[in-house]
C-alpha cells in the first residue's frame, strides 16, 4: 500500500481547506473502457498567503489542465500518488481538467463502474477522486451541473443529482442529458447512473404543495417488485414532515437499484442508489423480514436528505453526526410504522449482537473515533448503532420538548454547512439550557458501561433505596474512563403486580415511572411512598446502551414478565429466565416460564409480533457468550430441553396458532406480518417436539400462501427431524 493510504489521520489535526470550490460543471462522455471527464471548477483560495492547490485523484489518466483557459505546462503542476498539485495558482480562477477513466475494468465498486452493463457510481467516502481530480473532502461544498453523453441505444436513461434541465440527441447515435443540482453538496454525494432500466413512477405532494416526481429504476422485468419500496418512500417522506417538519427540496427523487453494490444503499442527493436486494420484493420471493428491511433502508437513505446532505459532516470523524442520527430517525420511523416495543427489542438485540462485542474486543473505538488509517473501516456498529443510541439518550436526558426544539435549531442554524458533533450538541445545550459537556463523553469514550444495582426496602418508613454504580472497562488506547450521564427509566411494581406510584427527591408528584440520571460512579436513589416491597425495572425501554446486573431472583423476574407495564422489561425478564434455566439447569422454573409465556399468548392479539419475540428462546450464540465455560453441545441440548418443556405445556394453544390458515391475499403491512411472525414462532417452538408434533409442519408448508409462511414451515419441518423434510 502507498504511504498516502496508510498514514494516520487525526481529528486533532483537522485544518480547514486552503481552497474552496463553489461550482463544478462536469461533461462526462460515457464509454465503458474510455470515459472522458471534463471538469470545470471555480476555485478560490481561503487564506491570505499563496499556497499550492492539492487535489485528490486515484486511478485517473490526466489529459489536460488549464487555468482560466490557458493550458498548464508540466512545470506548473506535479502528479504524486493520490494527488495532483498545482504549484502556484492565482487567488481565484477557473480550472479545467480532463481525465480519462475505464468504468468497465473498475472492480473497486467505487468511483464510476459498471454493473450488468449499466454505469453507476459510489463516491462515499472517497470515491469521487476516482472520477476526476477534486478537493474530495466533505467540507468542500459545491453546486454541480452535469452533462452526461452516451450511446443512445445502449444507455437510454441518463441520471444524476438534482433536476434534469435539458436532454436531446447528438451526432453518431449518441444523446445527452443535463442535470443541475441547486443545493451545494460535498463530492461524496455525487451520483450518476446510465443504462437501460425499467421504472415505476409516482408523485408526492409536500406539505407546502411542492409536487415531487418519484422514480424507481430497476433491471428490465423487475419493476412490479419495486412497488413496496415506492410505498415505503412515500410513507418516509410524509413521516419526516410530521415527525421532524422536514420537507423534500427538489422536484425529483429517484432511486436506482443495482445488482453489484458494496453496501446496502447510498443517499446521493436526489438519486439514491440501492443494492437491488433492498428494493425488490413480492409475496413469492421475499419474507416479511425483507419487506421490513426495505422500509427501513428506503427510510434511512431518504432521511439523510436532511441529516447528512443538507447538513453534512465537516470531516469523516463526524460520521456519526449523519449516520447515528439517521439510524435513530430510521428506527423511530419503523417504530411508528410498526410496533414500537417490537422495534425497540429488535434494535436492542442487534446492538447487543453487533456492537457490544465490538466494544468489548480489540477493535473497540468511540462513536467518534479520534484517528483512522482508512475511513472505510469505520462504518461500524459503534458509529451506527451506538451512535443512534446516543441520540435517543440525549432525548431522554433533556426531554422530548427540548429535544424537538434542539433538532429544529440544528436544521435552521446548520443548514448548508459541514458540521461537527459539537455544533450539533450546542443546539441542544441552547434548547435545554443544560450543560452537556459530560454528555460528550458518550461520543469520545469507547466501551459499554456495566451497571450494578441493588436496592433495600424499609417496611416501616415505606422507602426504597436503590444504589446504582457504573464501570467502564479500559479499552485499547483508553485506559482511564470517565463516568457517563446514564438515563435510567425506573419503575417499581409489587410482587402481586401492582404498579407502585412513588416519589423521588426532585420530583413533584408520585409517578409509576421515573426518568432518572446516573451521573456519578455510584448514586443512591431514594423512593418514598413505596407501599409494598418493590421489584425494580431499572432500564425500562432499554433507556441506555449498558449492561445491567440487577440481582433479581427468578421469582421476581416472573412477576415482571407477568406484570411490568413495559414490554421491553417483560421480554428481557423472559429471556433472562430462559438463559438462567439453560445455563444453570434451574429447570424447576421451566413450567413457570411456560405459564408466563402462556399469558403473552393470551394477550397476543394486542401485539402478535411482540408475543412472537417473547416465544423465541435466546440463541445458541448468545448462550455461548454468556456461559463461563461454554460447551456448545450441552448448551444446545439444554436449549432444546427447555423448548420442549415450554412447547409441551403450551401445545394446544401453539397448535391452534400454527394450524390457523393465513390470509390468501398477501399484505406486507405490520398487522399481517405480526400474525405471520406469531405463527412462525409457534411452528418453531413446536418443532422441538420432533415427530410427536405430527403433521402440523407439512400442512403449514402445503398451505403456505407466501414466502414468509413457506420458509417458516420448512425450517420447522427441518428442525423437527421429520423425514418429510427430504
Ligand atoms: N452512507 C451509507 C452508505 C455507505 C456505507 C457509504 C459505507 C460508504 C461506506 C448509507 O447511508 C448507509 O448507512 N447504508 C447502510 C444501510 C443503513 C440502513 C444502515 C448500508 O449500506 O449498509
Ligand atoms: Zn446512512
Amino acid at each position: 500500500m502507498r504511504d498516502a493510504e496508510t498514514a494516520t489521520v487525526r481529528l486533532s489535526e483537522y485544518t480547514p481547506p486552503a481552497y474552496l470550490i463553489d461550482e463544478v460543471a462536469l461533461v462526462i462522455s460515457l464509454e465503458p473502457e474510455a470515459t472522458l471527464v471534463a471538469a470545470r471548477s471555480h476555485v478560490r483560495r481561503t487564506g491570505d498567503t499563496p499556497a499550492p492547490l492539492v487535489l485528490n485523484g486515484e486511478r485517473l489518466e490526466l489529459q489536460s489542465i488549464a487555468i482560466d483557459g490557458t493550458l498548464l505546462t508540466t512545470d506548473k503542476y506535479q502528479l504524486e500518488p493520490g494527488k495532483l498539485i498545482i504549484l502556484d495558482p492565482p487567488v481565484q480562477f477557473r480550472l479545467d481538467i480532463v481525465t480519462r477513466i475505464s468504468p468497465a475494468t473498475n472492480t473497486h465498486l467505487e468511483g464510476l463502474y459498471m454493473s450488468a452493463g449499466r454505469f453507476c457510481t459510489q463516491c462515499e467516502a472517497e470515491g469521487f477522486r476516482a472520477i476526476t481530480y477534486m478537493l474530495d473532502r466533505p467540507d468542500v461544498l459545491a453546486r454541480y451541473a452535469v452533462r452526461i453523453e452516451a450511446d443512445k441505444a445502449a444507455y437510454p436513461t441518463l441520471l444524476s443529482n438534482g433536476n434534469m434541465t435539458e436532454s436531446g440527441d447528438m451526432e453518431g447515435d449518441r444523446h445527452f442529458a443535463v442535470w443541475v443540482d441547486p443545493h451545494p453538496k460535498p463530492s461524496y454525494l455525487f451520483a450518476l447512473c446510465a443504462g437501460e432500466y425499467e421504472s415505476i413512477h409516482d408523485t408526492f405532494v409536500t406539505k407546502s404543495g411542492r409536487i415531487v416526481a418519484l422514480g424507481i429504476y430497476v433491471d428490465p422485468g423487475d419493476s412490479e417488485r419495486a412497488r413496496y419500496a415506492m410505498d415505503s418512500l412515500k410513507r418516509a417522506m410524509k413521516w419526516d414532515e410530521e415527525a421532524f417538519q422536514r420537507e423534500y427540496d427538489l422536484d425529483l427523487f429517484n432511486i436506482v437499484a443495482v445488482r453489484d453494490f458494496n453496501f446496502g444503499a447510498m443517499e446521493n442527493k436526489g438519486l439514491n442508489i440501492f443494492n437491488s436486494s433492498l428494493i425488490l420484493a413480492d409475496a413469492e420471493t421475499a419474507t416479511d423480514a425483507d419487506f421490513e428491511a426495505i422500509e427501513a433502508v428506503v427510510g434511512h437513505e431518504y432521511f439523510h436528505n436532511w441529516t447528512g446532505n443538507r447538513i453534512t459532516c465537516r470531516d469523516w470523524f463526524q460520521l456519526c453526526l449523519k449516520e447515528g442520527l439517521t439510524v435513530y430517525r430510521e428506527q423511530e420511523f419503523s417504530a411508528d410504522q410498526r410496533s414500537r416495543p417490537v422495534q425497540r427489542i429488535k434494535d436492542v438485540k442487534r446492538l447487543r449482537a453487533r456492537q457490544f462485542g465490538e466494544d468489548a474486543g480489540p477493535l473497540a473505538h468511540p462513536v467518534r473515533p479520534s484517528s483512522y488509517q482508512k475511513i472505510d473501516n469505520f462504518y461500524t456498529a459503534t458509529v451506527y448503532e451506538k451512535g443512534g443510541e446516543v441520540i435517543r439518550m440525549l432525548k431522554r436526558l433533556i426531554g422530548a420538548d427540548a429535544f424537538a426544539r434542539g433538532m429544529q435549531l440544528y436544521f435552521e442554524r446548520r443548514d448548508g454547512t459541514a458540521s461537527t458533533v459539537e455544533d450539533f450538541i450546542a443546539c441542544f445545550e441552547e434548547a435545554s439550557g443544560q450543560d452537556l459537556s459530560g454528555f460528550m463523553n458518550w461520543y469520545d469514550q469507547a466501551g459499554t458501561p456495566a451497571l450494578t444495582a441493588r436496592g433495600s426496602y424499609d417496611d416501616e418508613a415505606r422507602t426504597y433505596c436503590l444504589t446504582v454504580s457504573q464501570l467502564t472497562q479500559p479499552t485499547p488506547g483508553q485506559t482511564e474512563k470517565n463516568s457517563l450521564p446514564i438515563p435510567l427509566h425506573i419503575g417499581l411494581i409489587a410482587t402481586d403486580g401492582a404498579r407502585l406510584r412513588t416519589t423521588v427527591e426532585g420530583e413533584s408528584a408520585p409517578r409509576e415511572e421515573h426518568a432518572l440520571v446516573l451521573s456519578d460512579a455510584r448514586t443512591t436513589f431514594n423512593f418514598a411512598n413505596v407501599e409494598a416491597p418493590p421489584i425494580p425495572a431499572i432500564l425500562r425501554h432499554f433507556s441506555a446502551p449498558v449492561t445491567l446486573n440487577d440481582g433479581l431472583t427468578i421469582e421476581q423476574r416472573l412477576s415482571q414478565m407477568a406484570h411490568d407495564p413495559d414490554p421491553f422489561t417483560r421480554w428481557e425478564a423472559g429471556q433472562s429466565i430462559a438463559r438462567a434455566i439453560m445455563l444453570s439447569g434451574a429447570d424447576m422454573h421451566a413450567s413457570a416460564l411456560a405459564a408466563a409465556l402462556g399469558r403473552e399468548l393470551d394477550r397476543a392479539q394486542e401485539d402478535p409480533a411482540f408475543a412472537a419475540l417473547a416465544l423465541r428462546m435466546p440463541d445458541l450464540s448468545e448462550l455461548i457468550l454468556a456461559a463461563p465455560m461454554p460447551d456448545p453441545e450441552a448448551l444446545f441440548g439444554a436449549r432444546e430441553t427447555l423448548r420442549r418443556e415450554v412447547a409441551t405445556e403450551l401445545r394446544a394453544r401453539l397448535e391452534a396458532i400454527a394450524r390457523a390458515k393465513g390470509d390468501a391475499s398477501f399484505s406486507p403491512d405490520a398487522g399481517a406480518a405480526g400474525l405471520r411472525a406469531l405463527k412462525s414462532a409457534a411452528l418453531d417452538l413446536l418443532a422441538s417436539l420432533g415427530e410427536e408434533a405430527g403433521d402440523v409442519f407439512e400442512i403449514a408448508f402445503a398451505t403456505a400462501a407466501n414466502m414468509t409462511e413457506a420458509v417458516a414451515a420448512l425450517e420447522a419441518l427441518g428442525a423437527s427431524g421429520s423425514p418429510a423434510f427430504d
